[in-house]
């Protein structure tokens, strides 16, 4: 069981890895009053501080370390840290949060023409447990067809034995549902790249637009685009 008493740590340390300032801009921080406790109490930048017991501007700080973020990721929005490739989903997080340390980045990725469920953390071993090809989390789909469906694309996609181009391994077994003839839910497990496009370009068909609706137990439950709120897993 989690020690349930909040961790102390020096205040630069907490303020730094939140992105709030540089640890040595603290002592002029603290000068200026931007910088208080919850109840007045005397600080200084080494003091050891827990995370409830600071304001800053007079308001609670950001989520601690630890943090997972539910995103209902636009079209036209890139899945890197990288700014020349665009418009990045960061851009729709506070800026501070772009500088803490651990750095917020997504699990997974949705490509920049697909909208919908996107989750982000800090929390480097739960990204790498929910990435990693063994944790088979059900991922829901949405896409339109270019073209109507022929009919046995279900059987294949549950088959097993769909091998994409370039790929060593075939799919494992995906669950097709049919909502009209040109556009389809599609639950994956696994997360290869540009998965639900390659499945259906695999079987003759063009997928013309695609969001995810779900990421296991989790669902967008009204979310607008662009929006996001903080989650637990
Ligand atoms: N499959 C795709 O083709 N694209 C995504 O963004 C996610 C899954």
């Amino acid at each position: 069981m989690k020690n349930s008493k909040p961790s102390k740590v020096r205040l630069d340390k907490l303020l730094g890895s939140l992105g709030y300032c540089v640890r040595k801009e603290v002592s002029a921080l603290l000068r200026d009053g931007v910088i208080t406790h919850t109840l007045n109490l005397p600080l200084k930048s080494d003091t050891k501080v827990s995370h409830e017991e600071i304001l800053y501007e007079g308001e609670p700080l950001d989520p601690p370390t630890g943090i997972v973020i539910l995103m209902n990721k636009p079209l036209g929005l890139v899945c890197s840290h990288d700014e020349g490739e665009g418009r990045l989903v960061y851009d729709l997080l506070p800026a501070r949060w772009r500088l803490r340390d651990p750095k917020i980045s997504t699990i997974g990725r949705l490509d920049k023409e697909t909208s919908g469920l996107l989750l982000l953390t800090d929390d480097g071993a739960l990204l790498h447990r929910l990435t990693s090809p063994k944790h088979k989390v059900p991922k829901v789909y949405e896409a339109t067809l270019d073209r109507p469906l022929k009919g046995n694309e279900g059987e294949i996609f549950t088959s097993g034995t769909l091998m994409l181009n370039g790929e060593k391994s075939p799919c494992l077994p995906a669950k097709l549902t049919i909502i009209d003839e040109t556009h389809v839910t599609l639950e994956i497990t696994e997360g290869r790249y540009h998965q639900v496009r390659r499945m259906f370009a695999a079987v003759g068909n063009h997928v013309t637009a695609l969001h995810r609706s779900s990421f296991g137990e989790l669902r967008l439950e009204g979310l607008k685009e662009g929006e996001y709120r903080l989650t637990m897993l």
